[in-house]
């Protein structure tokens, strides 16, 4: 099905779907479609989006449709998806700091339906726990759009994470570490640990939307997709959602997969 330029495959083997838009502004408007189809037909609706390059334009998309009055996001329950251990919101390395800025702000989102990784809490193994359960009370994740990293992690789910994980403490690989401290020119210290939403919690939305940019995702995006469903390549587990999975990704990402 042609749409906006874009090249929706659907990809049987997994039931799960790739669409691909011819690039990152396609993939940008297809991102944003998905999570306008959720809180336009949920209303109240919990999902979680990603922070990272990949979002940019998904943002920019939902904040100029929340400008005009074609969407609302005041009834959207928001839970952040993974943040660094110890970082305040205000710190320059905070992913929600920069959510707030890029998103959260814009897009009018009451400070009240925002539900903030517990970085700073003086018992974050607690209080991640609790941020699960506070997922249930909001009736399950509706939607969890996430990215993966050039490692295969989702969130900040690292290789070895197990499918079943839930909200947790974990430790960075260097790999995340080097790849998000390109975003702060390398100056910016990147602490050891953080907290993510884990790949259970994730794999328990009603619908799943992975969003992939560009050719240095291409070959993570192979082994995820085509390579065994492993916890070597966490992004792997998603395929276990099924046809609650949609991939979006640009050209230059799914270069490398031999099934588009
Ligand atoms: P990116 O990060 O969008 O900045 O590539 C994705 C991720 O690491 O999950």
């Amino acid at each position: 099905m042609a749409r906006r330029g874009n090249i929706e495959q659907p990809q049987t083997a997994d039931r799960f779907t790739v669409r691909v838009a011819v690039d990152y502004d396609g993939m940008s408007q297809l991102a944003a479609d998905a999570v306008t189809d959720t809180v336009q037909s949920h209303r109240g609706a919990a999902l979680t989006l990603p922070t990272g390059e990949t979002p940019r334009g998904m943002y920019q998309e939902l904040v100029s449709r929340i400008s005009v009055g074609r969407l609302d996001f005041s009834t959207v329950q928001f839970f952040c998806l993974d943040d660094y251990l110890g970082k305040e919101i205000t710190d320059e390395a905070s992913l929600t700091g920069w959510l707030q800025e890029v998103f959260l702000q814009p897009a009018h989102v009451p400070p009240t339906n925002i539900h903030f990784i517990p970085a700073t809490d003086p018992d974050p193994h607690s209080a991640a726990a609790r941020y699960d359960r506070d997922i249930q009370h909001a009736g399950g994740l509706e939607l969890a759009v996430v990215g993966i990293g050039l490692n295969g992690h989702v969130g900040f789910n690292e290789p070895g994470s197990a499918p079943d994980s839930r909200t947790r403490v974990v430790d960075l690989t260097s790999v995340s570490r080097e790849q998000n401290a390109a975003y702060f020119d390398g100056e910016q210290a990147i602490p050891e640990r953080a907290i993510t939403m884990g790949l259970g919690t994730i794999l328990e939305a009603r619908r799943i939307v992975l969003i992939v940019s560009g050719s240095s995702k291409a070959e993570i995006l192979r082994l995820a997709l085509e390579g065994p469903i492993t916890s070597d390549i966490p992004a792997s587990h998603l395929r276990s959602a099924g046809s609650r999975l949609a991939v979006i990704a640009d050209a230059d990402a799914v270069l490398k997969l031999s099934r588009i």
